[in-house]
């Protein structure tokens, strides 16, 4: 027996985890910290974290009444129908539902390049082949209507990642909007705003809704998780919001209680704990501007919770930095060999991770140290 022909298929890389680190160097796990993943440094919403701990007792049932009040809760939110919010395991199991409800064998899906690997993985987990558009990291990672239509050709779904992995970009509502009028009629366009509380841009749900002179379209649909500003990349829970004339497909391809009783309950107790939102996305700021304006290499603009950086080899200088105690992403499995993403830290791991990359720029710039003598 063999599972399928998967040589199409390539693994996820996910960002190294502190114990994996200190275990393979055989040091300390104190003596690491982690600015790989985009996760929250300020740890989940306390609130979520209250209503993990008193969810424990009644694990023992589906979660049934949970789901319904998280999504009424969320559409509340958008000002959406509970249907149009699509729960999922993760933004990545809302992802697999986007494909599940779109693609036949054969389709195909238009993503970004660099840009977030599991776009391509589902798409072919669900029989559906991947082409990709370039953004340019000579013109900042820009997205605009024209660069993804320069290479559009009729796909079935076109992925938009705003703010972009790695590198920050966003694309403006009025741009979306111009892609869906210029692509095909069957052609959905989705709009991954994971890291868009980080961002000043608006949501493309204003495009779904008919909101802020926009006029209602069944063409868009946006992605969001709880995984970043919320702090709760450990529990899996995300949703895209879909427009209601086929949000009804949900039932027929979500995997039943996907969104577990403690993911549900989490979320409804984040959604309402702002305080934390607001602690995270000042802190993020705050960390953002302090990198673009200290580090000695060139950092994007990001609207995200993490830096590109151009560092010239990504590997080595990632390594060191390993070494050195910060752990940060290494960007050549994104296609940018010169380049590591570093998340915003609380405001100690960034002042770290600063002075750390700084120090190890010095050096390569001047390995003997001549130029301080
Ligand atoms: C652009 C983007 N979209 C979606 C996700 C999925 O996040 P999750 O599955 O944790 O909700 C991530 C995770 O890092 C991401 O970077």
């Amino acid at each position: 027996m063999q599972p399928r022909d998967l040589s199409d298929h390539v693994a996820y890389q996910a960002g190294r985890g502190i114990e994996e680190v200190a275990r393979e160097l055989g040091r300390d796990p104190s003596e690491f910290i982690k600015l790989a993943s985009n996760e929250n440094p300020h740890g989940p919403s306390p609130a979520a974290a209250v209503a993990i701990r008193e969810t424990a007792a009644t694990v023992n049932s589906y979660p049934k009444a949970a789901h319904a009040d998280l999504t009424a809760g969320l559409a509340d939110r958008w000002g959406v129908d509970d249907a149009q919010i699509w729960l999922g395991n993760g933004g990545d199991g809302a992802i697999d539902y986007l494909h599940r409800a779109t693609l036949e064998p054969g389709d195909d899906i238009l993503v970004p390049t660099p840009g977030f690997a599991y776009y391509g993985m589902s798409a072919r987990f669900h029989h559906g082949d991947v082409r990709e558009y370039p953004l340019s990291k000579a013109d900042d990672f820009e997205q605009t209507a024209d660069i993804v239509l320069e290479s559009y050709d009729g796909e079935r779904l076109v992925w938009l990642t705003s703010p972009h992995n790695p590198s920050g970009s966003t694309i403006a509502v009025d741009e979306i909007e111009r892609l869906a009028e210029a692509t095909d009629e069957q052609t959905l366009i989705v709009v991954d705003e994971a890291y868009g509380e980080f961002a000043d841009v608006d949501s493309a749900i204003a495009l779904i809704e008919g909101r802020d002179g926009y006029d209602a379209r069944d063409d868009v649909a946006t992605l969001r998780t709880f995984s970043k500003a919320y702090g709760l990349a450990g529990v899996r829970l995300g949703y895209a919001v879909v427009p209601d004339a086929w949000a009804d497909a949900y039932a027929r391809v979500n995997t039943p209680f996907a969104a577990s009783e403690l993911a549900c309950r989490a979320g409804l107790a984040a959604l309402d704990d702002d305080e934390h939102v607001d602690r995270t996305v000042e802190t993020t700021r705050d960390a953002r501007a302090a990198m673009v304006e200290r580090i000695d290499a060139h950092v994007w603009e990001s609207e995200g919770n993490f830096v590109l950086v151009d560092v010239g080899e990504a590997t080595a200088v990632a390594e060191t930095m390993q070494e050195r105690g910060v752990i940060v992403r290494d960007c050549s499995s994104f296609g940018l060999p010169g380049c590591i993403r570093i998340t915003c830290g609380t405001e100690a791991e960034t002042e770290q991770a600063i002075e750390t990359l700084n120090a190890v720029l010095a050096e390569r710039d001047d390995p003997a140290g001549v130029s301080d003598t």
